[in-house]
């Protein structure tokens, strides 16, 4: 215990959290899912479930990292004995995502560099599906498809090389890169997508707000599954980082700080996002409304099919936006997977005692291979059929489990409680007990349940 390795610095450990946190859920998910769950009147369920569940529960896993010092089996057996399978159900969960963000990546990978000469060609559609995944027929099984492999390995030579060169030296070193360069060219893309012809209709179609949907239990339920997707709550990947915090460290303030972050990346994303489809509905002459029910605005279907379609058509360098929006999707991703890969990677090597290096090679060469079976043709349907069911249970099972057995049934709250607050001037009250104890349960217990219907239905 006492020789766990550290974050170099503060900074460090929160460029790794919001690396974690900041990812293609932020880019590709949060602007369709608010579109979708009405417009600008998303923002009270959604800052409702930041507050009330988000950075509760971020600061409930924050602490037990600090306080029990493990990977999530370790703290969480820590916390109490019996307790390890359920650090070892969310690091399964970690690996099987870590297994498809990696292909997504390497799909971002090679089409930012199409971007240079818009490869894509005139159906970007048709060559996403026909020329680059090789899908003859959709859902067809075949073998491999060679233009994924190599930046498939790419992307888990740059993950596993920063992941064996440790905590300080590998993986705050990697968010140190990273964040800030992706903020930088997200940035970029931003201004450039605001300046657009139509991207005014976009941010009117993305901020008017519905009022009426507030009423909809469906809206919630979407704020509270975007929330813990996005903060990658109750996946064993805060548990992990934190158990890496100096004894000195603000628990509370910097769940805070990673909670707004990471929102303020997602209201960015959002803005970015709608912008350029305004932007691409006003050259087809059409409306965004439209535009969006046609040709959808999130996932896969926005980043391959329907960014580059805008790609092309912007004025000026083409290519260059491209460049950006792709190489922004890859630096949000290898942070993110650098963040789950660790999950497995801590824990393997404290359970069975061997080294970082070759829990690194065990865990994420599995990984690894197993990332194949995405990148085959058929590969995509398989994806999506995983990708829903992580989204549809994983989040709101993994999370309604770990408040039932830590903060009720391990009666660990009160002692949670007192060690964040010897950490942080930002003292918590009985509102962190009840937001986790009581409102939060409730909700994932109601989305389990309607999830199931819809389903089964
Ligand atoms: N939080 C990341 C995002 O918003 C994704 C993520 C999910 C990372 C689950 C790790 C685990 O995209
Ligand atoms: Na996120």
């Amino acid at each position: 215990m006492e020789n766990r390795a550290q974050w170099g610095t503060r900074v460090g450990f929160l460029l790794a959290a919001m690396g974690s946190a900041i990812g293609l859920g932020n880019i590709w998910r949060f602007p369709a899912t608010a579109y979708d769950s009405g417009g600008g009147a998303f923002i009270v369920p959604y800052l409702f479930a930041l507050l009330t569940a988000g950075i509760p529960l971020l600061i409930m896993e924050y602490t037990i990292g600090h306080k029990y010092r493990g990977s999530a089996p370790k703290s969480f057996g820590r916390i109490k004995k019996g307790f390890e399978w359920l650090g070892w159900w969310q690091v399964a969960i970690s690996f099987v995502i870590s297994t498809y963000y990696a292909v997504i990546i390497a799909w971002a990978i090679m089409y930012a560099f199409y971007s240079f000469n818009l490869t894509w060609g005139d159906d970007p559609t048709a060559f996403f599906v026909g020329d680059f995944l090789e899908l003859a027929d959709a859902g067809a099984i075949g073998g491999l498809v060679p233009k994924v492999l190599l930046p498939l390995l790419a992307v888990w030579v740059i993950t596993l090389g920063f992941l064996a060169r440790g905590v300080k030296k590998g993986i705050e070193v990697a968010n140190k890169i990273f964040i800030p360069l992706l903020v930088v060219l997200f940035l970029i893309i931003v201004v450039r997508a605001v300046t657009l012809e139509g991207a005014a209709d976009g941010l009117s179609a993305f901020f008017t707000p519905e009022w009426n949907r507030i009423a909809d239990p469906n809206v919630w339920v979407a704020a509270y599954g975007q929330i813990f997707f996005s903060l990658s709550i109750a996946f064993a990947i805060m548990v992990t980082y934190s158990s890496y915090l100096p004894k000195k460290s603000d628990i509370t303030n910097n769940a805070f700080i990673t909670g707004f972050a990471n929102s303020s990346f997602e209201i960015l994303a959002g803005i970015g996002v709608f912008a350029a489809v305004g932007f691409m509905a006003f050259q087809y002459d059409t409306s965004v409304g439209q535009l969006a029910a046609e040709r959808g605005v999130g996932g896969i279907g926005l980043a391959f099919m329907v960014f580059p379609e805008i790609v092309s058509q912007i004025p000026g360098i083409p290519g260059l936006f491209g460049f950006l929006f792709f190489a922004s999707l890859v630096l949000a991703g290898l942070s993110s997977l650098i963040s789950i890969t660790e999950t497995y990677v801590a824990a393997v090597s404290e359970k069975f005692n061997v080294s970082r290096i070759k829990a690194v090679l065990l865990g994420g060469g599995l990984a690894g291979v197993i990332s194949l079976l995405y990148a085959t043709r058929g590969g995509l349907s398989i994806l999506d059929t995983v990708d829903h069911f992580i989204n549809t249970f994983g989040v709101a099972l993994s999370g309604l489990v770990e408040i039932v057995a830590l903060a009720w049934l391990a009666r660990s709250i009160k002692g949670l409680k007192e060690h964040a607050n010897q950490t942080s001037d930002i003292m918590l009250g009985n509102w962190w007990v009840v937001c986790l104890q009581v409102i939060t349960p409730i909700v994932l217990g109601y989305m389990m349940v309607q999830n199931l219907i819809l389903e089964l239905s």
